[in-house]
C-alpha cells in the first residue's frame, strides 16, 4: 500500500512537470491561442436615406427629420441580427426585445440599448463603422 502510495506520488510528480515543461515550450514556440480583434468595417451609405428606420446588413441607420443615427443590428441580448421594426420600434426577431429609434431599449430580455455606431460624412456619403463593438 505504502508502495502504491510512493508510486502514484512519483508519477503525478513527473507528469505535473511534463505538463509544466510542455506548456513552456509551447509559450516559447508562440503556440499560445491568440485573440483576434473583431475587425473594424465601414458601410457607406448615401446621404439621401429616407427618413425613419432602414435596416443595412449589419447596421440600422435611423433618420429623423434633425438627426441620423447608426446602430449595429447585432441584438446586445444573444447577438440575433435585428431586421424588423414595428411601429417605429426596432424588434428583434429572436426573443422579442424593443427599442427605440434612438437605440434606447425600450422591453427586454436584452438587458442594455443597442450599440451606437461612429461615423464621419465623405463625398454626400456616411462612412459608419462597425464590426468592433461589442
Ligand atoms: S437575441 Fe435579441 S432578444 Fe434575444
Amino acid at each position: 500500500m505504502e508502495f502504491n502510495g510512493r508510486r502514484f506520488f512519483l508519477s503525478t510528480l513527473i507528469g505535473s512537470a511534463f505538463a509544466g515543461f510542455a506548456y513552456i515550450t509551447a509559450r516559447m514556440l508562440g503556440l499560445q491561442k491568440v485573440i483576434q480583434p473583431a475587425s473594424a468595417r465601414t458601410l457607406e451609405i448615401e446621404t439621401d436615406l429616407i427618413s425613419g428606420i432602414t435596416f443595412f446588413d449589419e447596421v440600422i441607420a435611423c433618420k429623423s427629420s434633425d438627426r441620423i443615427r447608426f446602430f449595429s443590428s447585432k441584438c446586445p441580448h444573444l447577438g440575433c441580427k435585428i431586421t424588423k421594426e414595428q411601429n417605429g420600434e426596432i424588434v428583434c426577431p429572436c426573443h422579442g426585445s424593443r427599442f427605440s429609434a434612438e437605440g434606447r431599449l425600450l422591453s427586454g430580455p436584452a438587458k442594455s440599448s443597442l450599440s451606437e455606431l461612429q461615423f464621419s460624412f465623405q463625398n454626400n456619403r456616411y462612412i459608419v463603422n462597425y464590426g468592433s463593438e461589442n
